[in-house]
């Protein structure tokens, strides 16, 4: 590589301004701080997170380097990917900073205070690397990996630079970019609500005693009722409903409709569960519905006090599981504990699962369906 093209070198003329408004804020830092730095050198190093310090007006400086940092960026055709921590270096007699390199994938060097016939420029180990020479007011720009150094000041005029170091990556030639679109996404909602909970336990009881047989559909060793009714004996049920029906049409409002369109939600079906230890629902859906869910009446939140489990479709599985990779594109299932209060919506084609109730304790739920009212 030529050696004009390592560096970067552009003079900032707001220099001179800065250095005067922000030297006494320096001087002030010095006196506490003579040699305090991160690394293994001697010179004064304060960062812009070092919260015992006076601040510089580093604001400043983070908007002008950023804008820096991006024409840089143009000029190399690169993508900007934003700045780290911002310091200030200040050298006082004997002082100096031992060879290094940087995380970040650029170093910026800003010379605020600098005399370049009584100063050192920075200097690289690579002996071939010859230094630039360098005015007060230049920046800098180099690759982050070249080790520098700064010899020891060997002039009674201070010397200051400020630096950081940024990350930037090769800009993809346009037209060859990937392009990712989820064509079937499926999202699972919820929210936590404030209710009664011990009435609405207590009406699941109820409900319980006056027809304790019920109904078997996916249930396997609880407790599911029939369909229950919308009359108004049941007070707390109504109340859920009510708010059942809210979250669902923000939902549906905001995730599906275009505007203008006026079409709701209603609740068609809802019914209690109450799986005692050892009950559990079968893999299902709910056909002719659009939005189901369930609401958590009296569980702990506990991974064993029959979790929902949701899965792909079974020619998605049958193909997926075959390579057994572990992550979200990939995985055949996704769980979800119960908690208490917690209202959970989901897209009624999507299969699912209750996993056994381990503990001694009853987990009461309500499920539902809505559908669409035209
Ligand atoms: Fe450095
Ligand atoms: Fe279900």
């Amino acid at each position: 590589m030529a050696s004009e093209s390592k560096f970067y070198q552009k003079n900032l003329s707001w220099t001179p301004n800065f250095v005067q408004k922000n030297i006494d804020i320096i001087e002030r830092n010095y006196e506490k701080f003579p040699s305090r730095n991160r690394w293994n050198c001697n010179c004064h190093v304060i960062h812009d997170n070092d919260l015992d310090a006076e601040p510089i007006d580093f604001e400043f400086l983070r908007s002008e380097y950023e804008n820096q940092a991006i024409l840089f960026c143009e000029s190399r055709g690169l993508k900007f990917k934003g700045l780290g921590p911002i310091w200030y270096n200040y050298y006082k007699s004997g002082q100096y900073q031992e060879p290094h390199v940087h995380e970040g994938s650029y170093t910026f060097i800003h010379y605020m205070i600098f005399d370049n016939s009584q100063h050192s420029s920075t200097k690289f180990t690579d002996d071939s690397i010859e230094s630039p020479k360098i005015n007060q007011g230049d920046i800098l720009i180099f690759d982050g990996e070249l080790e520098h150094y700064v010899p020891a000041n060997s002039c009674t005029s201070p010397r200051l630079t400020v630096a950081f170091t940024f990350d930037a990556e090769p800009m993809v030639p346009k037209g060859n970019e990937i392009n990712t679109e989820n064509i079937f996404p499926t999202s699972v909602w919820w929210v936590d609500l404030d209710l009664n909970n011990d009435a609405l336990a207590e009406e699941c009881y109820q409900i319980q005693s006056r027809e304790p047989k019920g109904r078997v559909c996916s249930t396997r060793n609880g407790y599911q009722s029939n369909d229950l009714d919308f009359s108004v004996n049941q007070k707390n049920l109504l109340k859920l409903i009510q708010e059942i029906t809210k979250v669902s049409n923000a939902i549906f409002q905001s995730e599906y409709l275009e505007e203008g369109d006026r079409r709701k939600l209603y609740v068609q079906n809802y019914w209690v569960n109450i799986n005692p230890k050892g009950g559990s629902h079968i893999r299902h859906t709910h056909p002719g519905a659009f939005i189901s869910g369930v609401y958590y009446v009296k569980c702990v939140s506990d991974l064993d006090h029959g979790s929902i489990r949701f899965w792909r479709s079974e020619w998605e599985d049958f193909i997926l599981l075959q390579n057994n990779l572990p992550n979200k594109f990939d995985r055949d299932d996704c769980i979800y504990h119960p908690v208490q209060g917690r209202l959970l919506l989901f897209p009624s084609h999507l299969p699912h699962s209750v996993d056994r109730n381990e503990l001694d304790s009853d987990r009461i739920a309500v499920s539902f369906n809505l559908k669409i009212r035209e």
